[in-house]
């Protein structure tokens, strides 16, 4: 497994982090224990969840795991913004909620500091000072090592970092959207901003849900028994994202390139996201050992420049002004003397 810096910061994360929301829903708490085992033992260090996922069970599960290895080597990263109780308060990025949610974690998770709290979502009743204040604060007092965000617009990112710049407090070092070959609107503005401010990119759903594993051969219209859109109620939302075009000429492309260089699909579409600027650790999302196993196969290797670029051309999106050629030259001939 090799390592990449944390953005800015002088921690080194392994470059596949395993993710955990299915622990405590599709995992029991020994499975889960299992892939954790696996993870570390192929080298990984890095491990994400988050307060709300399987209601804090998937922290509870880490907390047990965690009670019996050495804390120091896992770089544990959680988060807080959605609903974890019934009442007014009990979601949100208040210095209310932020003090009640990090040491609740902390109790799951049996451990005293969280690596990387990272903010779930945008919270738009909270003024940024409290919610980074409140972060920088926290930071201070040895609860948390590092502060991320998630699912923010590059705006809201950028007013962040600056309020901590002008303020001297902690400032938000990773940035975890959904990106992947299907999700690829996050490199109109946010991978940029990353770019420049040295920001680590830890894309979810890198798989987009498990889709360009290949394993949904015709369409999502027969799903296979124990898949996740094989087990959802909302068939029809999976229809309307995966049931064109676009998606379909990803997937051939995704299997045309595994064949040829020997991998599978789900190690082809992993390999993509490392080959992209700003992305320091895709997280994975495993229901079962074979799967780890078989996406831990995505590192130790490069697709080549053909191949990335097939897939890049494969799943490109329509690009228009402000994000277009045409619109970048614009800015930019006048400053190269033409
Ligand atoms: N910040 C956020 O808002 C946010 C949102 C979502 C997720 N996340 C984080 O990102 C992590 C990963 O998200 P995700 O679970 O959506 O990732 P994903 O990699 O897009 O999907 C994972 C799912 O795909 C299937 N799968 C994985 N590997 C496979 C393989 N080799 N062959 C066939 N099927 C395979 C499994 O589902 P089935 O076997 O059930 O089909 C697995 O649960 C989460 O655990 C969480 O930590 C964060």
């Amino acid at each position: 497994m090799r390592f990449r810096k944390l953005g800015r910061t002088g921690v080194l994360v392994s470059e596949l982090c395993l993710g955990t929301m299915t622990f405590g829903w599709q995992v029991d708490e020994a499975a889960s224990h299992q892939l954790l085992d696996g993870f570390v033992t192929a080298g990984g260090n890095f491990l994400d969840t988050s307060n709300v996922y399987s209601s804090g069970k998937s922290e509870e599960i880490i907390g047990t795991w965690l009670a019996g290895h050495d804390r120091a080597r896992i770089v544990l990263a959680t988060k807080a913004r959605f609903r974890t109780a019934e009442g007014a308060n009990s979601l949100g990025l208040s210095r209310k909620h932020l003090l009640h949610a990090v040491p609740e974690s902390l109790r799951r998770l049996q451990t005293d500091y969280i690596d990387l709290l990272q903010v779930h979502a945008w919270d738009p009743l909270t003024p940024l000072e409290e919610t980074f204040g409140t972060l920088h604060r926290l930071t201070e007092d040895g609860l948390i090592r590092y502060v991320g965000v998630s699912n923010y617009r590059a705006w809201q990112f950028e007013q962040a970092l600056q309020l901590c710049r002008a303020r001297g407090w902690h400032e938000p070092v990773s940035l975890q959207p959904q990106y992947s070959l299907y999700s690829r609107a996050t490199e109109f503005e946010l991978i940029p901003m990353c770019v420049a401010e040295n920001i680590a990119v830890l894309p979810w759903s890198p798989l987009a849900g498990g889709f360009l594993s290949g394993k949904y051969t015709d369409g999502v219209r027969s799903p296979p028994a124990g898949s996740r859109i094989g087990e959802s109620k909302d068939a029809e939302f999976y229809t309307r994202r995966f049931d064109n075009e676009r998606a379909a000429r990803i997937v051939r492309a995704v299997r045309e390139v595994a064949s040829e260089a020997g991998k599978t699909p789900s190690q082809v579409a992993l390999n993509w996201l490392l080959s992209r600027p700003a992305v320091t650790a895709p997280i994975l999302g495993v229901r079962t050992m074979g799967q780890l196993a078989e996406n831990l196969g995505a590192t130790g290797w490069s697709l080549s420049e053909a191949q990335v670029l097939r897939l890049s051309h494969e799943s490109d999106l329509e690009v228009t002004y402000p994000y277009d050629q045409r619109a970048e030259d614009q800015q930019t001939s006048d400053r190269r003397g033409e």
